[in-house]
């Protein structure tokens, strides 16, 4: 794949293929990536997280050993993610001063290093409103502690803080969902579109696309005409975290998840304000759909090499629509 995505590059074509590491990246891992992939993001260690667990501590062991790898055997980073209302110590209070200290300390140990950084993740329910108190029955779309402390406001003011510590990284929002449900895509172009409106800088959107076997053409049709109102604003598009799981684990199954994959690439790869193609990990067995917090998200065989590390129907998926751009 990386070398069909260094073709289309010399063509003029700027795209990269790329894949989410994890923490335990093995020696075997890291012949997967070097051989298919031109840009690489930290499933967590670039996040608060791992990096902060403790207020004034910084850890940047991971993501310093992400970016050397990277560096080592010429591919891009992806930064993930500055701003997240999820997997935040507790020393997190969500004011402006904490969340403009922690993107200056970061962006600026990380600065140049970083092609795309996500600054803002996951910051609309799914109805598209601002996730700032939880909703559902349940509260199961949970609040967001910057949004509680500063209302949606702190969303401009990360990407402000962002801009300035990395003038030279793009800038992307980054979320879920946002290609099968219509009003959060809604919520999420209005805010760029604003954004664009008063100058604030954001270079992007990120779409997770976390999909299951339920996907269809016509959702991946609606997928390309957001991604051309975006460019229509002069936006970029990211599918940054993909992962399909399958209907059941047979062949069919393998290329039901197969079709899936190739449609969202050759959507991304006809779009020329898409730049990049992201898995989210490497092999299934790695996946965090296999055991994940929430049961909804549980899926089969999500993503593109096998346990082994074989290439399954959804890479060959893959490699068609890049072969045919
Ligand atoms: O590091 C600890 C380890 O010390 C401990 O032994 C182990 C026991 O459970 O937990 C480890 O931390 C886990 C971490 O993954 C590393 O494996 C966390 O509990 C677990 O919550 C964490 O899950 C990650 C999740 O984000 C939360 O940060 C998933 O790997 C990661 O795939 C997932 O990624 C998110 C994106 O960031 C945003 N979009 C959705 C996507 C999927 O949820």
């Amino acid at each position: 794949l990386r070398v069909l995505a260094e073709q289309l590059r010399s063509q003029g074509r700027e795209f990269y293929i790329g894949a989410a590491i994890p923490s335990n990246f093995s020696s075997s891992d890291q012949a997967i990536v070097k051989r298919e992939f031109d840009i690489v993001t930290c499933e967590n260690d670039m996040k608060i997280g791992t990096i902060s667990p403790n207020q004034g501590q910084y850890n940047y062991s991971g993501g310093d050993s992400l970016v050397n790898f990277a560096r080592a055997n010429n591919m891009l980073v992806h930064g993930h993610a500055f701003v997240w209302h999820k997997y935040n110590p507790w020393w997190v209070d969500g004011t402006k001063t904490m969340m403009e200290n922690y993107i200056n300390a970061v962006g600026t140990h990380f600065k140049g290093e970083i092609y795309v950084w996500d600054v803002v993740n996951e910051a609309f329910h799914k109805d598209g409103t601002y996730r700032i108190n939880a909703i559902g029955t349940n509260g199961q779309d949970g609040a967001s502690v910057f949004g509680q402390r500063q209302g949606k406001k702190y969303i401009e003011d990360a990407f402000i803080a962002a801009r300035k510590v990395d003038p030279n990284a793009k800038l992307i929002y980054n979320d879920y969902d946002l290609e099968t449900r219509p009003a959060k895509f809604e919520g999420v172009y209005e805010m760029v579109k604003d954004f664009k409106a008063r100058n604030i800088p954001i270079d992007g959107v990120g779409f997770q696309m976390h999909l299951g076997p339920n996907f269809t053409k016509a959702d991946a049709d609606r997928f390309a005409e957001q991604m051309q109102r975006l460019a229509d604003l002069g936006v970029e598009s990211y599918v940054t975290e993909m992962d399909v799981g399958c209907p059941d684990s047979t062949q069919n199954g393998l290329n039901k998840q197969a079709e899936i994959f190739g449609w969202i690439t050759k959507a991304c790869l006809e779009q020329p304000y898409c730049r990049a193609l992201q898995v989210w990990g490497i092999r299934d067995s790695q996946s965090w759909r296999i055991n994940p917090e929430s049961p909804e998200d549980r899926a089969i065989a999500p993503l593109i090499f096998n346990d082994s590390g074989a290439k399954k129907p959804a890479y060959y998926a893959i490699q068609a629509a890049m072969v045919e751009a």
